[in-house]
């Protein structure tokens, strides 16, 4: 299989391309800008791919070379190499309509980058960060045209995943979210736009569940059995299998970020599974072992098994004394706080309506589709009842109390869906 030319030629697509909104450059070949830059080329984008390591550009390449393989639906790598260009250097940056920053999460690096990219491309280019975990407006505060910045953050595996949160910063204007979301469509992708803020949408309102996850641990709840309530509900998994599938370096540190912007809901904890199992060592998925154990089967599948050091290392380090709860009580306990994030995303208008809300989160996390999204569950259960059953944890703080619009919503018997008829 041909493999995609490292240094542009002279019929290099990307100059020739005379569709204003479709030049895009992709800063960052790892795993996000990788998926990227696939995902521009495979829906016809010509699209330019800069690292500052050669091995990422040969690994980029590499990976490319396998999601054709598997989800190419036909398309070739002549194809592909039609219209993408790895590079070290920032050569046609000059020429791009869009450029999508996917870099290490270090404000530092990011800073350096976005500025030495504004100086390079054309006066009304917009600039797009991938970051997860970073305000759109502290990457903003470095810029001379932070009108024309704004966050595009897709979702890992940036190829499969649908959703993509545009995101508006305080200075961001209209034509930067337009310009986004058309790049998004262009990539065959559902854009949501979102207010910024620590974790943006679907994370903000996920870590209030993995908060609420590691609590669960430090009282002595075994995962074997969080997952397995979780999973029962419609989770594709449990929250610790799916920590294991992240990464628990990443995880620790996303966890850790988002945590800090929502102090009074989502404290810091002093005994953090999370973090015990890091130390020791344990990545998760990558690494063959974090709460679980990986080893390929016969027929090559990944076979999965409980890591009993794991165990033991949470009953030395996080709860020696083991607490048995109900399912319900553990459904309960994880998913009241994520309700209660998403009735602060919604009050504060991180986004336009519920039906959005939950639109994001069957999307970009595979909330349960029976139940529809956070808000639609609570309709479901009835928002009295769901008032009733915060006030039940309420001993657990502030992760449980029920916010203004909730508490208004019981008291006139109304839904969240109020407009949106039958699912
Ligand atoms: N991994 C995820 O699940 C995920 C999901 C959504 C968003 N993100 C965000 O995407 C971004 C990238 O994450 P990743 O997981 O792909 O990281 P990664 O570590 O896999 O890749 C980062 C790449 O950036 C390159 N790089 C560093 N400095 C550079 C520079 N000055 N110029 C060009 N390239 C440079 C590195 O060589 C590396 O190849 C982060 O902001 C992260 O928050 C990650």
């Amino acid at each position: 299989m041909a493999s995609f030319p490292l240094d542009p030629g002279d019929d290099d697509a990307f100059a020739a391309c005379e569709d204003l909104l479709l030049r895009t450059c992709v800063v960052g070949a790892g795993v996000m800008g990788t998926g990227i830059a696939y995902t521009c080329a495979s829906h016809g984008l010509p699209v330019r791919l800069k690292d500052v390591r050669g091995q990422a550009l040969m690994q980029a390449q590499h990976d490319m070379q396998r999601w054709l393989a598997r989800h190419g639906a036909g398309l070739g790598a002549a194809e592909l190499g039609g219209v993408l260009r790895t590079q070290l250097d920032y050569q046609g940056f000059e020429c791009a309509s869009v450029v999508i920053e996917a870099v290490v999460d270090n404000l530092g690096i990011k800073n350096k980058v976005l500025g030495e990219v504004e100086g390079l491309v054309a006066a009304d280019a917009v600039l797009l960060s991938n970051t997860s975990s970073l305000r759109i407006d502290d990457l903003a505060a470095g810029l001379q045209r932070p009108h024309n910045f704004a966050g595009m953050h897709f979702f890992n595996p940036a190829p499969l995943m649908p959703l993509v949160e545009v995101i508006r910063g305080r200075q961001t204007s209209d034509y930067a979210v337009q310009t986004a979301v058309k790049q998004a469509q262009a990539m065959g992708k559902i854009p949501i736009v979102v207010r910024d803020g620590p974790g943006f949408l679907v994370n903000r309102i996920l870590m209030a569940y993995m908060h609420a996850f590691l609590r669960l641990l430090a009282d002595g709840v075994d995962f074997e059995r969080i997952d397995r309530a979780a999973e029962a509900f419609g989770w594709p998994m449990g929250p610790a299998y799916l920590e294991d599938v992240v990464g628990l370096d990443i995880g620790t540190l996303s966890c850790d970020l988002i945590f800090a912007g929502y102090p009074e809901r989502m404290p810091h904890l002093p005994r953090n599974a999370f973090r015990v199992l890091l130390d020791a060592g344990l990545l998760g998925q990558k690494g063959g072992a974090g709460f679980y154990r990986y080893r390929s089967g016969e027929d090559g599948r990944l076979e999965r098994s409980v890591n009993l050091q794991a165990r033991q290392l949470l009953r030395e380090q996080v709860a020696s004394e083991a607490l048995h709860l109900e399912d319900g009580q553990i459904l309960d306990r994880l998913m009241l706080p994520m309700i209660i994030e998403a009735v602060h995303a919604l009050q504060e208008s991180v986004v336009g309506s519920a039906m959005e809300l939950d639109r994001a989160l069957s999307l970009g996390i595979g909330f349960p589709p029976l139940r529809g999204g956070a808000l639609r569950y609570a309709d479901e259960l009835g928002a009295a009842q769901v008032v009733a059953r915060c006030a039940r944890y309420r001993h657990l703080g502030e992760a449980y109390e029920a916010p203004p619009l909730l508490r208004d919503l019981a008291s006139r018997q109304g839904r969240f869906h109020e407009n949106d008829g039958a699912r």
